[in-house]
């Protein structure tokens, strides 16, 4: 396929602002992109290649994505590995790439879940996906109730030790499990650098306990789903659901989901947004970024003008506290 030589932009890192991660020698952009929709086989390369070189060119230097990423599963490891392959691969250094395991991603009983047969065999073929040596982060994607804790950290240890990662995370679990696993990889060498975690003005789980725990013991905080799938922007506030939306597609999102009652305060929050002079959209990226403990935002995009309206949220002002204030009592009446 054609397609123009990638020369990354010269002023990449001039607007960009970074955030250490807990107590690590990495920083993290305050906003970083995920691959979980749109990088699909089913999608668009050259959609895929505009939005990845867009974010890149804007200083979004992480990049996370998982096994079972797509659809088909596996297949955004491949898109971003073509297209790593094209244009990345001379700023390999300038990169953090995430990817984890932990979901289904093949049958049989050893290709779930959080064994250490799963994950070693798991990064093994996410790295020929990609086309990559080692990825930066490697995560446990979810807590397994049935695999000891110690094993699933004894994986990610060892994973690091090979030099296939240099840093492990975990993602979505418990503040009490997530001590736990801190403690485990502490005691191996390989500390923990960070925690993937579902945050969004419309999903605060994290306030109880877990950002406590990750702050005191030096771990990052990546917050995932930060628009909450596109709720917290304008693509449905009108109320019909885009033909080429998430919701429209009717997995992850749920058109029935999106009720009149949720619209009513959504609509609230837009006009907040608006007499702050910015699109709800900024204003929820914002008001994760008023947290230090959070490293990044980190957002999904199916285009590039999404993208760039999202970054703009990083021009923006600080949402003074009267603002908080009030988009605390709006989301009293969030359901
Ligand atoms: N660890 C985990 O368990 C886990 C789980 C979920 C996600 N994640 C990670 O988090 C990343 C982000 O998750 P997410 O995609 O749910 O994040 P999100 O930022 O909450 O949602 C992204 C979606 O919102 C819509 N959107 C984004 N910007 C917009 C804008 N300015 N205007 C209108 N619509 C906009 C787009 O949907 P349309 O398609 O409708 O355009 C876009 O695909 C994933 O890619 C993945 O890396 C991790």
């Amino acid at each position: 396929m054609n397609f123009d030589p990638y020369c990354a932009g010269a002023n990449r890192y001039d607007t960009m602002k970074y955030r250490r991660c807990g107590k690590s020698g990495i920083k993290l952009p305050e906003l970083s992109l995920g691959l979980w929709h749109n990088f699909g086989g089913v999608d668009k390369l050259e959609n895929c290649r505009a939005i990845l070189r867009t974010a890149f060119d804007r200083g979004i230097t992480h990049f996370d994505m998982a096994n079972n990423y797509g659809p088909p599963p596996g297949s955004a490891e491949e898109t971003f590995g073509t297209i790593f392959a094209q244009d990345f691969k001379p700023y390999r250094d300038e990169l953090i790439i995430s990817t984890k395991a932990g979901y289904t991603m093949w049958q049989g009983p050893y290709g779930d879940w959080g064994s250490k047969k799963y994950l070693v065999a798991s990064l093994d073929q996410s790295l020929k996906r990609m086309g990559l040596d080692y990825v930066d982060i490697f995560y446990h994607h979810r807590p397994d109730p049935d695999t000891p804790l110690e094993e699933t950290m004894d994986a990610l240890s060892q994973i690091v030790r090979q030099g296939k990662a240099l840093y492990v995370g975990i993602s979505n679990y418990p503040a009490e499990l997530t001590q736990k696993a801190v403690e485990i990889l502490r005691k191996n060498g390989t500390p923990c650098l960070i925690h993937q975690a579902k945050y969004s003005m419309l999903n605060r789980w994290t306030e109880d306990g877990l950002l406590d725990v990750l702050d005191d013991s030096g771990v990052g905080c990546i917050c995932f789903s930060p628009l909450a799938q596109g709720l917290l922007t304008g693509r449905y506030l009108s109320g019909n659901i885009p033909a080429d939306s998430r919701a429209a597609r009717n997995v992850f999102l749920k058109e029935k989901d999106i009720t009149e009652e949720k619209l009513a305060v959504l609509r609230r929050l837009n006009d907040l947004a608006e007499q702050n002079d910015r699109t709800l959209a900024r204003m929820a990226v914002k008001w994760i970024l008023r947290d230090r403990r959070n490293t990044s935002v980190l957002i999904g995009a199916s285009s590039v003008d999404q993208l760039n309206e999202n970054l703009k949220a990083l021009d923006d002002s600080d949402l003074d506290a009267a603002t908080l204030a009030k988009i605390d009592e709006i989301l009293k009446d969030w359901q």
